[in-house]
């Protein structure tokens, strides 16, 4: 079982003086990895396949309630920013969670128990079996734990409560009241830690080893990567969705990050399918959490130092996933941060929309795709860089809705539920006019 100090080991620690404050003229690297444009390792290239893709829509297939999550042309800031079409997937309606994560912690819990009852059955268990009573007798002898800064332990609370297993979630100082409160709906036990989310991740994996407990985390480390890349495979519905929904194949990709997990996927999916066809893909990290803009910089995973938190608490993360970074070393093109105040001008964006586009309800992290648009778009030099012509094609994905209500209130200016009702107003005149 993984221990603390391999997490130690693993990450090279930054003093906090080598960590440049990021400005406008260092947002944007290219990758220069001497990984970059290599095939993705056999073990993440299978992971990412297109059969094991489709596996997991079949098994999303067997969610009560699950339908694709809508796709939002934003014509209007298309034209107002000089590309040609923007396409926003937003996760933020995904199975009644709030984030695409809903897709990962749940299913992995779902497929960790369909694995241990086939051990112990001695025999191959099925999906469709996760209801009968020798199933649920198994669940209820297991305890799934994970770490969290919200979103991920909402799921895997969810995915425990769905199989009937004892969940117990690791929150740390920084997640907020209505977080915590949305993972305890789950009937999950709340496991304060003192610090931050790397921090919590420690602690989870030391109480999982001493507890029996089942860990599924979405960071991974040496040793410790077999869920985590069932959580990241898990995320591919989403991308293949997209492609079905979307009318031409998208020039360029920007999806944020936190340990890596929801990029590495898309990217890694994309570059299975399209090989060097794929769009340019640029992963997009908070300027005060930048770990994977870091490890770029210096050529493999590095731990950053902690500083001032971050608006984006769902990307506030220190070290890279260990299998993200193997995936992005070779599939992303370029590395980008964003500040607070970018990814609230972005929400504020969403919200408030050019004419004619609809709104999209975006939460801190939700955004930062578009707060990455925004400010490449802005930039003569990035967009040269970039190759973001006229004639670009964008695809991002807006990764939650306003998972913490009271705070999208505070940042917007509006309540959600405001910024939905827009649509319905924006729509009734589309049909009446
Ligand atoms: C809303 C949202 N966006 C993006 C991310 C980043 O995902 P990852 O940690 O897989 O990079 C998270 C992670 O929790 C999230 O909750």
């Amino acid at each position: 079982m993984h221990k603390r100090s391999e997490r130690l080991n693993f990450a090279i620690r930054l003093s906090t003086q080598s960590i440049k404050q990021v400005t406008s003229q260092n947002m944007l690297l290219l990758n220069q990895h001497t990984n970059y444009r290599g095939p993705l390792d056999a073990s993440d290239a299978d992971n990412l396949s297109v059969a094991a893709a489709r596996e997991v829509e079949r098994f999303l297939g067997y969610r009560d309630g699950h339908k694709e999550t809508p796709l939002i042309s934003l014509t209007g800031l298309a034209g107002e920013i000089g590309v040609s079409s923007i396409h926003v997937k937003d996760e933020g309606r995904r199975l009644d969670l709030g984030s695409f994560k809903a897709l990962g912690g749940s299913y992995a819990v779902i497929r960790i128990l369909l694995e241990e009852a086939s051990r112990q059955f001695s025999r191959d268990v099925g999906v469709s079996e996760l209801h009968t009573p020798e199933v649920k007798a198994v669940a209820a002898g297991m305890t799934i734990c994970c770490a969290t800064d919200g979103n991920h332990g909402r799921s895997v609370a969810y995915g425990a409560q769905l199989v009937g297993a004892q969940c117990a979630i690791f929150v740390h100082s920084g997640v907020s009241r209505e977080r915590i409160a949305a993972i305890a709906r789950f009937g999950a036990q709340i496991l304060r830690v003192e610090g931050n989310y790397d921090d919590s991740v420690a602690e989870a994996t030391r109480v999982a080893a001493e507890q029996g407990w089942t860990l599924v985390s979405d960071t991974s480390w040496p040793g410790y990567v077999r869920i985590p890349g069932l959580v990241m495979q898990r995320y591919t519905p989403l991308l293949s969705e997209a492609l079905r929904q979307l009318p031409e194949r998208p020039t360029h990709v920007f999806v944020q990050s936190g340990v890596g997990g929801i990029a590495a996927a898309v990217a890694g999916h994309l570059s299975v399918l399209l090989g060097h066809d794929r769009p340019f893909f640029t992963v997009v990290d908070p300027s005060r959490a930048a770990c994977l803009f870091e490890s770029a910089r210096v050529g493999h995973p590095v731990k950053v130092a902690h500083a001032q938190s971050t608006v984006m608490a769902m990307l506030e993360c220190y070290e890279p996933s260990l299998i993200a970074w193997r995936v992005l070393s070779r599939a992303a093109d370029a590395f980008m941060t964003v500040d607070d105040e970018d990814a609230i001008n972005a929400m504020k964006r969403l919200a408030n929309p050019t004419d004619g586009d609809l709104a999209v309800v975006a939460g801190e992290s939700g955004g930062v795709g578009l707060a990455a648009l925004l400010k490449a778009a802005s930039d003569p030099d990035v967009r040269a860089k970039i190759g973001l012509r006229a004639d670009a094609r964008v695809f991002l994905i807006n990764t939650e809705g306003a998972t913490d209500p009271r705070l999208y209130e505070q940042l917007v200016g509006f309540t959600p539920a405001h910024v939905s009702a827009k649509n319905l107003k924006l729509r009734k005149n589309m049909s009446t006019g």
